[in-house]
């Protein structure tokens, strides 16, 4: 299938180089025997707004035993310093503040219960753990014979998208005598894209997801699915 993109540009400058990309998980515990069942939470941080607005998460605790949290980070070079991550509802995430760039963090997330305690800590990198959240209202519309239009909105909470734009990544899938095919599309800059070559009569499932366009971090959740059929044309 052949698509034809409104512009395509190409990135050479990736500025920034990463190792990984994902959180790093240090260690587990200073707790106590494992008899109880309130469980080391393991800790994700992701930023959906960069560079101001990075959370925390874990997993929502047992009814029982009572659990609370207490969250702190500090820079990796700086273990003295601490600050709190605040706690946000449901109580099982936190907030940071904005967080410098390039910087090493540790994030130490204590579950408090039954008058112990078990922590969890994290070590990250702001430019890591980018992963905006996905495109809003797909729209897939049938535009000339055979070809689809795919439109789609940037994601609300991405704030500073003058400043930090978006790439974006399309997938499709329909079904071929009973064989799943896939089609991946991207990176586009554009959030509308002309797309050609669709059966009539099939019905196609896309769905985007956004990503930071010099490519830190992840691309978002994919978005959810939106089922368009190709019209059958009339002779
Ligand atoms: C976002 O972060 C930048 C730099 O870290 C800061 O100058 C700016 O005020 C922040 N914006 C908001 C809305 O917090
Ligand atoms: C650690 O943080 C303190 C307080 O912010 C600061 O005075 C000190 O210079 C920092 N040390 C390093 C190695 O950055
Ligand atoms: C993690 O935080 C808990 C509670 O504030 C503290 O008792 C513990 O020493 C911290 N662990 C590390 C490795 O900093
Ligand atoms: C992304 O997907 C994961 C796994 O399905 C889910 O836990 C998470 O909440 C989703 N994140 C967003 C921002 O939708
Ligand atoms: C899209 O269509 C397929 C096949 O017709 C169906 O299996 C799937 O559940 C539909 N998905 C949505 C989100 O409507």
């Amino acid at each position: 299938m052949a698509a034809v993109f409104g512009r395509v540009s190409v990135i050479v400058t990736l500025l920034v180089c990463f190792h990984g990309g994902q959180a790093q998980h240090l260690l587990t515990g200073d707790a106590t025997s494992d008899l109880d069942s309130a469980p080391t939470p393991a800790v994700h941080c992701w930023c959906a707004t960069y560079p101001n607005v990075t959370l925390c998460s874990w997993p929502e605790p047992p009814q029982s035993p009572p659990t609370h949290y207490v969250a702190t980070y500090s820079e990796r070079h700086n273990q003295s310093v601490t600050k709190q991550c605040h706690l946000i509802p449901p109580l099982w995430y936190c907030r940071l503040p904005n967080l410098k760039l390039l910087t090493d963090y540790i994030i130490n997330v204590t579950a408090v219960y039954s008058g112990k305690s078990s922590s969890h800590l994290a070590s990250f990198m702001l430019e890591e753990i980018v992963k905006p959240d996905p495109p809003e209202d797909v729209r897939v519309y049938s535009h000339d014979i055979r070809d689809l239009v795919v439109e789609w909105s940037t994601p609300s909470t991405w704030a500073n998208l003058d400043i930090f734009p978006l790439k974006y990544h399309i997938k499709y899938q329909w079904e071929n005598r009973g064989t799943l095919k896939i089609v991946n599309l991207g990176p586009l800059e554009n959030t509308r894209v002309v797309l050609k070559q669709f059966i009539p009569g099939k019905t196609y499932l896309f769905q985007v997801c956004a990503m930071e366009l010099l490519g830190l971090g992840k691309c978002s959740n994919w978005s959810s699915a939106v089922n368009v059929t190709v019209p059958v044309m009339k002779p």
